[in-house]
């Protein structure tokens, strides 16, 4: 597959050629754990155990490296399995990592109470300020600066380019979880990010349906260190789970689309909206970082915040009286969902750097008809 062939062609083609033994035009789902061999180590295409490599899996791999520009993809069983397979790669103990000031809250308690177990300190630092990014590296012993743009849940923008140049100053790769954005709006390695994180349960699968996780690199040696951990640590994504994220991807760049041009639309009304106090979206023109995020995205994303007048009592009843956005965790489905961080996503976070406000109300815009979506959420709101 080509490198000039465009994002759209590359998701339903790239690592999919026809199956050389029937044509089937997708890739099967080769669920088999081992592989015949021909003669002691005779491996047909290479294939010897699942955890090691599986040809679904490969076929996913290969469409991941191709959507994030990089040089290879490693599919994981969840976004957390990749991360955690991340940092065990890159870090030892003694070692330092910058972490946002704004992050999905299982990548919090991944560093809070396991990583920093193991001897690895970290300081939180508000990446959307450069300057920020500067004073929280060690140059020398910092060896990551990790970084969510847009974050979950407040839709913080950080200026990749400017802190991926931070970062490599300091000896520290800079890693950038693409969850949100999705290659199809923003592609970070083009940037100067070193990995690209996914949590392939979001957009990548858009469904709802599968549970994966994802990480990317343009980096020859990280890349075989990468890959070493994925088959020495295990937690690998399967084939059929790997099948679902490929069809998932199939139609990525039509639904982010559409979720972007939903949630414009809802935050016009939100913004309008007597009992909602502030809107948080990088697409509005007062965002703090509206112009980054219209340098590095293509469009803005399906992910809305916004804060309820009348503190944690009042989201919580605009989440309870929603009926067309389903209350519930996770994001990034064709289905609109909407919820409220500070008891459910990041409950990790309470009494940390990272806390969410009480009255904050999350939503994920799916891809129904946008007048439906408006009604409902005019009735939430009361
Ligand atoms: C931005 C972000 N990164 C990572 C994760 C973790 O992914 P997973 O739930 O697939 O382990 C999530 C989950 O919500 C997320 O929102």
């Amino acid at each position: 597959m080509s490198d000039q062939q465009s994002f759209e062609t590359l998701a339903i083609h790239a690592g999919q050629a026809a199956d050389p033994l029937t044509g089937a035009v997708v890739p099967p789902i080769y669920q088999v754990s081992t592989f015949k061999q021909d003669g002691v180590g005779g491996l047909r295409g290479g294939y010897e155990y699942s955890r090691s490599a599986n040809p679904t899996r490969t076929a996913l791999e290969e469409n991941l490296a191709a959507l994030e520009g990089g040089r290879r993809g490693l599919a994981f069983a969840s976004g957390l399995a990749a991360e955690d397979c991340l940092l065990r790669t890159l870090l030892a103990p003694g070692d330092h990592v910058v972490i946002p000031n704004d992050a999905y809250g299982g990548t919090f308690r991944l560093f809070a109470k396991v990583v920093g177990r193991w001897g690895v300190e970290w300081s939180v630092a508000d990446t959307s300020d450069p300057d920020s990014v500067r004073a929280a590296v060690r140059p020398g012993k910092t060896k990551a600066v990790w970084v969510e743009t847009p974050s979950n849940p407040l839709l913080g923008i950080t200026d990749i380019a400017a802190v991926a140049g931070i970062a490599h100053e300091a000896g520290a790769k800079l890693v950038v979880d693409n969850t949100f954005a999705s290659p199809y709006l923003q592609q970070p390695l083009s940037l100067g990010a070193d990995v690209v994180v996914h949590s392939t349960t979001k957009y990548m699968g858009g469904h709802s349906d599968v549970v994966g996780g994802a990480l990317v690199t343009a980096d020859a040696a990280l890349a075989e260190e990468l890959a070493f951990h994925q088959n020495a640590m295990g937690a690998v994504a399967g084939p059929f789970d790997s099948w679902l994220t490929l069809r998932g991807i199939k139609t990525l760049a039509v639904r982010m689309d559409r979720h972007s041009a939903n949630a414009e639309r809802i935050t016009e009304v939100l913004v309008a909206h007597p009992k909602v106090t502030q809107v948080y979206y990088p697409g509005l023109p007062e965002h703090a970082h509206h112009e980054v995020a219209a340098k590095q995205m293509r469009a803005f994303g399906g992910m809305v915040s916004f804060r309820v007048k009348g503190g944690q009592e009042a989201a919580v009843e605009v989440c309870n009286r929603a009926k067309l956005f389903t209350l519930g965790e996770s994001l990034g489905g064709v289905e609109s969902l909407i919820e409220h961080p500070g008891l459910m996503t990041h409950a990790s976070v309470a009494g940390s750097a990272l806390e969410v406000p009480a009255d904050l109300v999350r939503l994920s815009v799916g891809i129904e008809s946008v007048d439906d979506l408006v009604a409902d959420l005019q009735q939430a709101l009361g």
